[in-house]
């Protein structure tokens, strides 16, 4: 019995001695020492051996045990070792090699556009007043001359939140009637930017979310060629005296009388492309008169008092000056499209 014993001991080690993985030296744990394992039979055989002999096999088996339990926790144990010394081999680190560089960040071609933007306007005494995007349907709409229902209402596509009556604004207008109640009695020239929202589908013209500029000047004799002459000068500014404006004639429930104003396209050169959608011309802003009815919510007398407006866009400004031929990238984060304006 007790020779029986030491030879699946001799067996059991000498087969663990071979071993060289984990998984090898698992089975041989099932196979020796699991709750079916060859000595586990054994020990729980003892009972049936004559009663003379169960004490020493007994005893011998326990030794048996505790000693290839021993001999599988260091095997486990150097080969973890080796595997560990392995790595540390083949996954060296030069620690004396010099870092990948990490190079400054720079403004994003859009901020850097508001900049141009900004010091064109400022140079021509205009003041940057920011105002909010979170908007009441009244300022947006209602004191612009666009009642509930109205048709126009159709030319912004609006995000609603959950509060009655507020909005996400649609476009930098309502900051007109902000400026003005905050202003009078003084005469204005203020620029107002920031971000828009609209419900639209995304193009290579349109987002969701963009900016825009809008500008109000109010004085005691401001008229339409202030108008023309400060956008004309804006875009021989910003983007050379070579380029071509026009001035269409439009409608906008808060201007009288409107326009818009395009610029000849800089991709195709006025030929038509997909960015110009063919025409050669490329719309970058709403404009006109300040309506007396506005002037009046504003609580400026439009009988004293004349004022021009405008809405610009500049996403559409960075696309013509820089030649990009798709809104989408700039909100994309692509850095190899952002790196190009560094
Ligand atoms: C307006 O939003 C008027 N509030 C502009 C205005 C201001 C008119 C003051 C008169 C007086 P419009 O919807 O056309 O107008 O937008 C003005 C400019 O914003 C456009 O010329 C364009 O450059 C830009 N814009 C409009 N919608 C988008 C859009 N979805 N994505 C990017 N830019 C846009």
């Amino acid at each position: 019995m007790l020779e029986q014993l030491h030879s699946l001991e001799d067996q059991a080690l000498d087969e663990l001695r071979g071993m060289s993985t984990t998984a090898a030296v698992e089975k041989w744990h099932v196979a020796y020492l699991g709750r079916k394992g060859a000595l586990t039979l054994f020990l729980r055989s003892v009972g049936q051996l004559p009663p003379q002999e169960r004490p020493a096999a007994g005893l011998e088996a326990n030794r048996i045990k505790t000693g290839l339990e021993r001999a599988y926790i260091e095997k486990v144990e150097a080969l973890h070792a080796q595997a560990a010394a392995g790595r540390l081999t083949t996954e060296q680190v030069d620690v004396t090699l010099p870092g990948r560089p990490v190079g400054p960040g720079h403004l994003h071609v859009i901020t850097q556009t508001l900049r141009d933007i900004y010091s064109i306007f400022s140079a021509m005494g205009f003041q940057v007043l920011e105002t909010p995007e979170v908007e009441t349907d009244e300022n947006n709409f209602q004191l612009l001359n666009i009642p509930p229902y109205h048709p126009a209402r159709d030319m912004w596509s609006t995000f609603h939140t959950t509060r009655d009556g507020v909005l996400l604004r649609t476009h930098t207008s309502p900051g007109q009637i902000r400026a003005m109640r905050m202003y009078y009695p003084q005469p204005i020239r203020v620029i107002l930017p920031g971000k828009c929202y609209r419900y639209e589908a995304v193009t290579s013209r349109h987002e969701s979310m963009f900016y825009q500029v809008e500008g109000l000047a109010v004085g005691h004799d401001v008229t339409m060629g202030d108008l023309k002459g400060v956008l004309t000068e804006f875009a021989r500014l910003m983007f050379g005296a070579e380029r071509q404006v026009r001035f269409r004639c439009s409608y906008f429930p808060f201007t009288e009388p409107s326009a818009e104003v395009d610029m000849d396209c800089i991709v195709c050169g006025g030929k038509g492309c997909r960015l110009c959608k063919g025409t050669g011309w490329l719309e970058i802003l709403g404009s006109g008169m300040v309506h007396p009815q506005v002037l009046r919510n504003g609580g400026y007398d439009p009988a004293k008092y004349t004022g021009f407006a405008f809405g610009m866009g500049p996403e559409r400004i960075a696309m013509l000056k820089y030649g990009i031929d798709d809104m989408r990238l700039f909100y994309a984060n692509d850095l190899r499209f952002l790196h190009q304006f560094a």
